[in-house]
């Protein structure tokens, strides 16, 4: 793969919150703190994916413009009011789901479930109260093989004022396109892959580039935010040229960080690493991909300037974010099996059907978006712990996600390492694993498969607190 030409790009997320919308009075008068909405509008637009040629994709931008190059990174607060305009301009029905925000229900972006859709030229207002801080993402929950598929995954930073500063931060969004020939589409999947492991991308970017370059000051700091927001691609993080330890996973800090040798995330995992860039100007470290033979490149950080001198031993943890703990003397145990089930076909969605049904959670393949879904896995107690037995039973990785709740790893067949508190689970070929949660959030909360073509293929369920 050519590297692209490096760019001045540090820095440059916070430039992200241009384009401020303010609201009419709705929103204002409701809540007073929210005076003002970000416009956030979904967009057919071009861009240039591939080498050969100009690909038409799908995306988000900020305001009124046309915006033709990746969804911006959404900045946020925690603990402040945030609020957004969605725009339709797409030609299709969308919406937006905050993937690892516990807000409320109204605001998740499931349609049927938690929302109407949203039609071309029409709109709908999200705000909310990010009650966690970390590196989180957001796209839609309509034909999301299309919609994702084709550009419609940003990343989300909710900072936190009490938390450590760095010399400079860089946010990568890791994704990839089925592209053929002269930067057209291909098949949007293989239903035998769908079956298995899920169908992989061809052109493989990080900000829709391939193998960017960027510079950061040599011998800082550097706080690396990566999402994978793929619809298939599990990637083995590691990096070369440098040395990095990982303070968060999937938004949440890590107890005590630890250095960074080889990480698997699933499509919907983010990690936060803290990188200590060498000391020589012109040095470059490397970010890549492990999994598999043959390693490639994801992206290079380049040095510029006189060495910082830090130490990356003097990185400490980032503050927890608060994630109630579940009691586990009192918890009601439930059993969430992960299973192949007899091929049939699945009923048409105005949210798009793949057309087969491959996968079921507890031995029912979910039956798409509809007005009328099939019953809840289990009904929750608002307050009550509880703890889910999950088990692969596929051979298979499955990165199971739950809207709205965070939980705890409690064990697992197939891990020593039990991470902090997550929204999605990377389960291994044939693991069975124990999570512990409180539901302490009340609403109709979907639990799915992350690889798209599983959780529209029937791995998709939902948990309901009353
Ligand atoms: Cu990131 Cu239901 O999804
Ligand atoms: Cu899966």
């Amino acid at each position: 793969m050519t590297p692209l030409l490096s760019r001045r790009t540090f820095l440059q997320g916070s430039a992200a919150l241009g384009g401020a919308f303010a609201l009419g009075a709705g929103l204002a008068a409701r809540a007073g703190a929210v005076p003002e909405a970000q416009l956030l509008t979904a967009q057919l637009a071009k861009a240039q994916i591939a080498a050969d040629g100009v690909t038409p994709v799908m995306t988000y931008g900020l305001g009124d413009a046309v915006h033709t190059h990746l969804p911006p990174v959404l900045r946020m607060r925690k603990g402040e009011p945030y609020a957004a305009r969605l725009v339709n301009r797409l030609d299709e029905p969308t919406t937006v789901h905050w993937h690892g925000l516990r807000i409320a229900n109204a605001m998740d972006g499931v349609p049927e479930m938690t929302q109407a859709y949203v039609y071309p030229g029409d709109h709908f207002d999200y705000s909310f109260t990010p009650p966690d801080a970390g590196t989180f993402w957001y796209h839609p929950h309509c034909n999301t093989l299309t919609q994702m598929g084709h550009g419609l995954t940003g990343v989300i930073v909710v900072e936190n004022p009490a938390d450590p500063t760095f010399d400079a931060e860089i946010v990568l969004n890791l994704r990839d396109w089925r592209l053929g020939a002269g930067g057209k589409y291909i098949d949007p999947f293989k239903p035998r892959d769908a079956a298995r492991g899920g169908t992989y991308g061809t052109v493989r970017t990080a900000n829709w580039q391939q193998e960017p370059v960027y510079d950061a000051p040599a011998g800082g700091l550097v706080r690396v935010r990566i999402a994978a927001t793929d619809v298939t691609r599990i990637y083995t993080i590691g990096l070369e040229g440098a040395e990095a330890k990982v303070v968060a996973l999937d938004g949440n800090p890590v107890d005590h960080p630890f250095l960074l040798d080889r990480l698997d995330i699933g499509p919907g995992q983010r990690v936060d690493l803290i990188m200590r860039m060498p000391d020589s100007e012109g040095a470059g470290a490397t970010l890549g991909n492990f999994r598999g033979s043959n390693p490639w490149t994801i992206a290079t950080l380049r040095s510029v300037g006189p060495s910082l001198k830090r130490d990356l031993g003097d990185v400490a943890p980032l503050p927890a974010n608060p994630v109630a703990r579940a009691d586990l003397s009192t918890a009601q145990r439930i059993p969430l099996e992960l299973t192949a089930t007899a091929e049939h076909t699945a009923v048409p969605s105005v949210c798009g059907s793949l057309g087969y049904t491959f996968w079921a959670l507890n031995k029912v393949p979910w039956p798409g978006d509809t007005p009328d879904p099939i019953a809840p896995i289990e009904e929750l107690k608002l307050g009550k712990s509880y703890v889910l037995e999950i088990a692969n039973r596929t051979p298979h990785a499955h990165p199971i996600h739950l809207h709205g709740l965070s939980f705890r790893i409690l064990s697992s067949n197939k891990r020593s390492f039990l991470p902090p508190p997550t929204d999605t689970i990377l389960l291994l070929p044939d693991e069975q694993a124990e999570v512990a949660l409180v539901a302490d959030n009340l609403g109709d909360w979907v639990i799915h498969c992350h690889i798209i073509e599983h959780q529209k293929t029937g791995m998709t369920g939902y948990f309901r607190i009353i």
